[in-house]
C-alpha cells in the first residue's frame, strides 16, 4: 500500500466519523460548541444542583463546563469513540446511544448543539417528556414551538423555558 492510499483512507475515516449521524439521518454530525456560549447560557439559568443533560454531547466539553459550574451532568451520545472519551473526561454518565430514545422526564437543563431539521423533532420531544418549568438551551440553531426567554446574537445561543 503507497502512503498516498494510507492517507485517504485515514483522512475519509476521519471525515466519516466527524459525518455518520448526519449522513444516517440520526442527527447532527460533529462540531464544537463554543464553551462561552454554554457558560453564558448557565449563568443565566443557574445550573448548580441541577440535572443538564447535553444530548449528542461529542467529546464532553459542555459536561465537563456543566460539571465545573455545579450541575448534574448527564450526556448521550451515538458516536462510540465520542462516547468513550466523554465519559473518561467528564465523570459523569453518558450514555452510548440515541437521543431520541432517552426519557428527558427527570432533566432541569437540557442542551443541544444540533441541525434545525433535528431541532424540529427534538422540539416534539421536549413538548412530550421535560416538565413545566425546565430549560432548553439551543447553541447555533433556533428550536420551533418552545418559548424564548433569551438570546444572545453575539454568541449564537437561543434559551427557551417549557410551559
Ligand atoms: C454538533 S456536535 C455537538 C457536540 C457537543 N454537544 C457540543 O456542543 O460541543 C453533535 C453531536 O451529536 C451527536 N449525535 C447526532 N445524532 C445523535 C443521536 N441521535 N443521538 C445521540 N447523539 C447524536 C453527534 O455524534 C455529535 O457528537
Amino acid at each position: 500500500m503507497t502512503p498516498l492510499v494510507v492517507l485517504t483512507a485515514v483522512v475519509a475515516a476521519v471525515i466519516l466519523h466527524l459525518l455518520w449521524p448526519f449522513l444516517v439521518g440520526r442527527g447532527g454530525a460533529y462540531s464544537t460548541s463554543s464553551a462561552r456560549a454554554a457558560e453564558w447560557a448557565f449563568r443565566r439559568i443557574g445550573v448548580a444542583g441541577r440535572r443538564v443533560y447535553d444530548l449528542g454531547c461529542g467529546y464532553g466539553v459542555v459536561l465537563a463546563l456543566a460539571r465545573k459550574m455545579g450541575a448534574v451532568p448527564l450526556g448521550v451520545e451515538i458516536d462510540p469513540i465520542r462516547w468513550l472519551i466523554c465519559s473518561l473526561r467528564c465523570g459523569c454518565r453518558v450514555i452510548l446511544g440515541d437521543m431520541f430514545q432517552v426519557s428527558l422526564a427527570d432533566a432541569d437543563v437540557v442542551y443541544i448543539f444540533q441541525w434545525p431539521s433535528v431541532n424540529a423533532r427534538l422540539a416534539e420531544k421536549f413538548l412530550r417528556e421535560l416538565r413545566p418549568g425546565a430549560y432548553v438551551v439551543s447553541y447555533m440553531w433556533e428550536v420551533p414551538r418552545l418559548k424564548l426567554v433569551a438570546y444572545n446574537p453575539s454568541l449564537k445561543v437561543y434559551i427557551y423555558q417549557v410551559v
